[in-house]
Order: structure tokens, then sequence, then C-alpha cells
């Protein structure tokens, strides 16, 4: 199966970007399944009803989210009618929304997509481990599914890591998001499974991630509160992974990065 993953798209130049290219990247990477995180797509703070159903027209199958899941409260009812549309599984009990879903892929295949919040330097929402432990178990690789993707929204490195090793061989891809920049050690694991720190955002690099960057900086050197930040408006970079998987097993053959428009290098997929 071919996987790709873009990660958080911040922003109008972020929708935008999303929406003029996705589908030709689609179509020119041949993917089968495409998963994004939208959580930053307004205005950098959550995702409206009418932006997912942008990123569905345009070639994503799965919209994953993160700690900004409820910024935009026309969200709420949304996440009840769009499974598509997913928010971190470790919130507690009673939550609106779900935290994974089981898509058909074409050629009668299923895959499986988690989205999951680390605990470090973040709200302490319920063990992430042990919610994506129960989630893979159930959804077994190369049996209940073709492919499983597990987005693990998270600020710390070491939470990220910890996470790929401990469901290597058990994913088809473990990928970080939250952070907003891409990390060059998208590789595939011992056990098979592929695996990226942070996939990076889909938005402009000129700023401080994806925010306009001198009221950005300004927070950094005034320690006042100061006006609400906004994205930085240029164009943005598409950034994420591509995953090819052997359906018998649903682990990963090769990833490569995607970066493609905008400041960062560009990187083929
Ligand atoms: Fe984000
Ligand atoms: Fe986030």
């Amino acid at each position: 199966m071919n996987i790709l993953f873009l990660g958080d798209v911040v922003g109008r130049s972020g929708r935008d970007a999303i929406t003029a290219r996705l589908p030709v990247l689609r179509q020119r990477l041949a993917a089968d399944l495409v998963v994004v995180n939208g959580e930053n797509a307004s205005h950098g703070y959550g995702l409206a009803p009418d932006m997912a159903r942008a990123f569905l027209a345009a070639g994503a199958d799965v919209v994953t989210l993160g700690n900004h899941a409820w910024d935009r409260k026309e969200i709420i009812p949304f996440l009840e009618q769009e499974r598509r549309v997913i928010r971190p599984v470790n919130f507690p009990p009673g939550t609106p929304g779900h935290g994974f879903v089981v898509v058909e892929v074409p050629g009668n295949r299923k895959a499986l997509i988690v989205n999951v919040m680390g605990r470090l330097f973040m709200d302490a929402l319920d063990d992430p481990f042990r919610a994506v432990q129960a989630l893979l178990q159930q959804h077994p690789l190369g049996r209940a599914v073709h492919a499983s993707v597990v987005d693990v929204h998270a600020e710390a490195t070491s939470e990220k890591q910890a996470m790929g090793t401990s469901f290597d061989g058990l994913a088809s891809l473990v990928i970080g998001t939250h952070t907003h920049v891409p990390t060059a050690d998208h590789r595939v694991l011992p056990g098979g499974t592929a695996y990226q720190t942070d996939a990076g955002m889909c938005g402009d690099y000129d700023s401080v991630i994806g925010m306009q960057k001198a009221p950005a900086a300004l927070r950094f050197w005034r320690k006042m509160p100061g006006e609400k930040l906004a994205p930085a408006e240029g164009e943005a970079t598409l950034c994420g992974l591509f995953v090819e998987t052997d359906d018998a097993t649903g682990l990963a053959r090769r990833v490569s990065a995607v970066r493609e428009g905008g400041r960062l290098e560009a990187a083929g997929g």
C-alpha cells in the first residue's frame, strides 16, 4: 500500500497548498491512503467543518487532530457525523468524537488510523501507550487490516521515539506531529514499522512554527501577553512522509520524505 502522511496544516497558506496541490501529489505518488493532520488549519487554531470537507475532497482519506482539536467549536458535532476526522484517542471516556477509524482502501483493503496525544509538556490525558496498544491488538496488522498508521501528536522527541519502538512490528507507520518541523530520522525500524519523529507542517516556514515571525519572537523578548498570533501567509511547504508497505504483512518496505513548495529543500516522495 502506498501511504502519504502530511503534517499539521497551518492557516490559509497550508489550506491552499492542500487544496491546490494534494490532488496532483496524490496522483504522482499513486497513493492509496492519504492522512493529513488538520489541527492548525483554522488561523492556526483548530479545524472548521468546511475545511475538513475541503481536505477530504482534495484527496485526504482521514484528517487527524491534536491539542487544538477543540478550538473551533463547530467541529464537536461534526466529529460525531464524520468518522474520517479523528481526535486524539486518549481523551477521557465520554469526550465527543473518535480517536481512530478503519477506512476502506482500493483493492478491497482496510487501514486503521489512530490519533494519540503525548503527555510530556502537554495536557495530561489518559495513557497514550496503553491506548495505542489496545487498538493495535484489536486490529492486528496483516489480519484485520492491511495497514495501520499512528499519528503521535506530541512535544517530546523521547516520547515519540518510545512510541515508535513500543509498536515496532505492530503498526505500518508511527509518525509524530505537533512540533511543525520535519525531522531527518525517517526510516524503517528493525521490526518493520516506518517511523519519523515529526512529519513537519504544511505551512509557511518563514515563520515561528507557522505563525508570523515578529509577534511570535516578541513573546520571548517581552514576558507579557501579546496579541493573538496569526499564521504566516507565504507559500506553504507540504511536508510529510511517503511509505510503501507490504499488504501481506502490513509492514513498511520503504520510506521517503516529502517536501514540496515554499522555503524548504524539496524532497520527492
Ligand atoms: Fe500543530
Ligand atoms: Fe499540536
